[in-house]
């Protein structure tokens, strides 16, 4: 019994595959294995003999099958090990510049225009793309009949017949999460909102889905004066530049009284749009005194707060910043065109390291 103890053990410890474990296990222990073999001789022994041997040749099953388990064990182990050794990742590693992928203008904007007003102490609300007339109309001081529901080409929601939920539409502008934001927050309030928006229009500075950045800030004694140094702060950092020339138009929103659109000086000359200098404008933005009924909507007490606001087109100004002379170009996914326009991955614009590098 030693020597079979001895021949086993041996083999078990130099075994180097699952396989080869199994095959001295079946020659071991198996029902024709040599143990096997050995308990069938148990029949011809004494009673005395039987005494010592049955229990030895248990003994020796089990451990010749606590040692095919504890190598079978150690082997898995190695080849985890093995595997580990082989396909081991410094995820501490700095990222490999990829020339597949970069960011798109529109993402580096939002971010650009994010980091601005945030050092202006504003914070950033979202509100869903989705959204029902009241928050997108209604709340905004346009009711039902009002022209302005009809100059915004709206994409409705289609509803079943028999369906009664209030009508959805694509937000047409970002302004319903100024309502949004006063439920949420109250006044006193200051907020950005960057995000897309939907209007059934196209040609070379208009697309069906665009985007748009709303500004709001509610406070006590907010004034016109406030809302024209915040947009000419913003427009200084942003083109990177000490001054640009604003065009200040008295206008009309329903949502805002006294209402003003505000327009960049450019040129379009060679096809090339370049901002600051020839004698176009574009327009960039619409802006104003929150009306107080939109106040009173969001809950706020039009008697004592007063706030402005502005919406503001993203991809405007990424047009006029990056020299992009046709907007259709940004939604195409045409990937020579992000590779030309596209920003590295890993460069967050801040305004300490620089906006755009
Ligand atoms: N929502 C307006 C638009 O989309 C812009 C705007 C926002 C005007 C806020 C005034 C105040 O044209």
């Amino acid at each position: 019994m030693d020597d079979l103890k001895q021949k086993y053990l041996g083999q078990i410890a130099e075994a180097d595959d699952e396989s080869a474990l199994e095959s001295i296990r079946l020659a071991a222990v198996g029902k024709k294995g040599e143990v096997a073999l050995k308990m069938r001789e148990l029949g011809k022994m004494t009673p005395e003999e039987r005494q010592t041997a049955g229990p030895a040749l248990n003994a020796l099953k089990d451990e010749i099958n606590s040692a095919l388990a504890a190598k079978k064990a150690a082997l898995a182990d190695a080849a985890l090990d093995a595997r580990l050794r082989e396909e081991w990742l410094d995820v501490t590693l700095p990222a490999r510049s990829t020339r597949q992928g970069t960011i798109h203008p529109i993402s580096q904007v939002s971010e650009e225009v994010t980091a601005i007003f945030a050092e202006m102490g504003f914070s950033v609300a979202e509100g869903p793309r989705i959204d029902t007339d009241w928050y997108n109309f209604d709340a905004l001081n346009i009711p039902g009949h009002h022209p302005a529901r009809a100059e915004m080409d709206t994409f409705y929601m289609h509803r079943a017949e028999g369906d009664n939920r209030p009508p959805h539409v694509l937000r047409t502008h970002t302004s319903p999460v100024q309502i949004r934001s006063m439920e949420k927050m109250g006044a006193p309030l200051r907020i950005i909102c960057p995000g897309g928006v939907y209007r059934a229009d196209y040609d070379q500075t208009h697309t069906p889905m665009f985007h748009q950045v709303e500004g709001l800030a509610i406070d006590k004694d907010i004034s016109m004066a406030h809302l024209k140094w915040v947009l000419e702060e913003f427009v200084k950092a942003y083109f990177e530049v000490d001054g640009v020339d604003l065009r200040f138009r008295a206008s009309h929103f329903p949502f805002t009284e006294p209402s003003a659109e505000v327009d960049i000086r450019c040129s379009w000359e060679g096809g090339t749009l370049k901002i600051g200098e020839g004698d176009d404008w574009l327009e960039i933005l619409g802006s104003g005194m929150v009306h107080p009924k939109v106040l009173a909507a969001g809950g706020i007490d039009p008697d004592a707060w007063q706030g402005f606001a502005f919406g503001m087109g993203i991809d405007r100004i990424a047009m006029l910043k990056y020299g992009v002379p046709d907007l259709r170009a940004f939604f195409d996914s045409d990937l020579r065109w992000l590779r030309h326009y596209g920003f590295a991955s890993l460069d967050q614009p801040n305004l300490h390291g620089g906006l755009s590098r």
